[in-house]
């Protein structure tokens, strides 16, 4: 495809690497299944070197997402590059994609090498991974801090080692759109054979400048884009895929190249992630957040009434935005509720849709109209639970001015119930404490988010916590039409995840 720009998507690595972003393997295997859907042309899954619950992630995508390309990234080590190879292997496409620091300030005070030992370091590595598979990515680490010239002789020796990727990453988002764009220039016209290899950008956004640095890379020759949905990532994020994409594809009279993303599944991919990870969109986000279409200004509206494009430069719809939203209700049966789920693209087992479908009878009992929010969220609930070690079988709190906050709780674990009375500082503390007195651990609360997935008194809490557990932070969520029941949810299920640590958290041998 001429002018085809790759969209190669790291939400699973570098997004996960966002504090508290971190998610179990189905939660994985769920969002690589919506990027395939999205149509991205490569998944970093992961690291595979750094935690068996990365590797397992890694393994279980190249079984189940087989149109993408799948990528596992690995230091220059030896170690890291078999991980990989290892995790990938029933990849129908797969990538090793390696990675060394080429700025002096990380050779020196980081690597403790010179030049030469990393121009060795990185051509061994490329050929190690060109041993297991021919697809092979090659990444100089702070190459926007990087002397254009040890660039040059590092990228020449690695695509004569058989790379065939290069990646140029703005590690940490230093760069500007004009000098970034001219770096990719001076390196597609200096570095010999890099006609033969895709030049891909790698931006984080610690100045706000990720989308504009990996576009001025795109007007001067990159042919890959490294993104995330909703720009999660380390610090400040990466270049985040719905903006690079709808700029592309807004702006095709600038940048005269197409992605192959199908755009109205941005807004499912944008929710999905949001829910799994508990990092909330902000209400302004460019593309996806929920003000992003919305006209407030009366002069905004009127001119909107009249012709859309007047203050509308995309389609909502081609977001994948439903304009008209089927609502459902009581009487709504297991086939409209399981045709929404598709609608909102969600691949359930029959267990799954089963536990679903009682939760939103339940709820429609409650309330009038279920709108697709209220059904996102009950869904996740059902579906994105760590094992359940600890259930909740009953929580009454009571409160209010005049009174002590005092919690009642019972939890199930093992089939047996266990219950505990705690009184607190407000309803949420004595709650929290009668549940810690159960699972008989001290738990660090680092978060704690509410709010309500859809207007109206009646709506349903969601709430969102972080937990700590040295370095792993450990997201739980819940929601429920009783914030504290919400909140009770969200605490089990974080403590559950903790308690299941092996299959989630972050990077424990091999922080990038
Ligand atoms: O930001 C960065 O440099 C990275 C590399 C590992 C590609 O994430
Ligand atoms: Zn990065």
């Amino acid at each position: 495809m001429s002018n085809h720009i790759k969209i190669f998507d790291t939400t699973l690595r570098d997004g996960e690497q966002s504090p508290g972003c971190s998610m179990n393997q189905q939660e994985k295997v769920e969002i690589a299944i919506q990027l395939e859907k999205l149509g991205v042309d490569i998944i970093e899954a992961g690291f595979a070197i750094s935690s068996k619950g990365d590797f397992d992630a890694i393994e279980a995508i190249a079984k189940k997402v087989r149109t993408p390309v799948i990528c596992s990234l690995s230091r220059a080590i030896k170690a890291d590059i078999e991980a990989s190879a290892a995790a990938l292997y029933h990849a129908k496409h797969k990538r090793i994609h390696t990675f060394i620091a080429t700025s002096d300030i990380h050779m020196t005070h980081k690597l403790k090498m010179s030049p030469e030992q990393v121009i060795a370091h990185a051509i061994e590595a490329v050929k190690l991974a060109k041993s297991f598979m021919e697809d092979v990515e090659f990444s100089a680490e702070d190459a926007g801090r990087s002397d254009p010239k040890f660039l040059i002789k590092i990228i020449e020796a690695v695509i004569k080692a058989g790379a065939t990727t290069i990646n140029i990453p703005d590690t940490v988002g230093y760069q500007t759109p004009t000098e970034f764009g001219a770096l990719i220039h001076h390196l597609k016209s200096e570095v010999k054979g890099i006609n033969k290899v895709d030049i891909s950008v790698h931006c984080h956004n610690d100045l706000g400048l990720a989308t504009a640095n990996a576009l001025a890379g795109v007007l001067n020759g990159a042919t890959q884009i490294e993104c995330t949905i909703n720009g999660i990532g380390e610090r400040a994020g990466n270049t985040a895929l719905e903006e690079v994409v709808m700029a592309i594809k807004t702006r095709r009279d600038i940048f005269k190249c197409d992605t192959q993303i199908h755009t109205k599944e941005i807004m499912r991919a944008s929710r999905l992630v949001s829910q799994v990870t508990g990092s909330m969109v902000q209400p302004n986000k460019a593309i996806v957040g929920a003000n992003a279409f919305a006209h407030e200004a009366g002069i905004h509206q009127d001119g909107v009434l009249k012709a859309r494009r007047t203050y509308e430069i995309m389609d909502a719809q081609s977001i994948g935005l439903n304009t008209v939203e089927l609502v459902l209700g009581k009487h709504s049966g297991r086939a409209a509720f399981g045709a929404k789920l598709k609608e909102l693209g969600f691949t359930v087992s029959k267990e799954e849709l089963n536990k679903a479908f009682e939760r939103f009878k339940t709820l429609a009992d409650q309330k009038k109209e279920i709108r697709d929010n209220d059904i996102i969220s009950i869904v996740s609930d059902e579906v994105f639970q760590a094992p359940e070690i600890f259930t909740l079988h009953y929580a009454q709190v009571t409160a209010g001015n005049t009174t002590r906050p005092t919690a009642c709780v019972q939890l199930i674990k093992n089939s047996k119930t266990l219950e505990a009375t705690a009184t607190g500082a407000g309803p949420v503390d004595a709650l929290y404490k009668a549940i810690e007195s159960l699972v008989k651990k001290k738990i660090n609360l680092v978060d704690y988010v509410i709010h309500s997935v859809t207007d109206g008194t009646d709506a349903l809490g969601e709430v969102t916590v972080r937990i700590q557990e040295g370095d792993h932070i450990y997201t739980g969520r819940g929601s429920h039409l009783d914030v504290l029941v919400a909140s009770a949810k969200a605490y089990i299920t974080a403590i559950n995840k903790q308690l299941d640590g092996t299959k989630s958290g972050p990077k424990i041998n091999a922080k990038v």
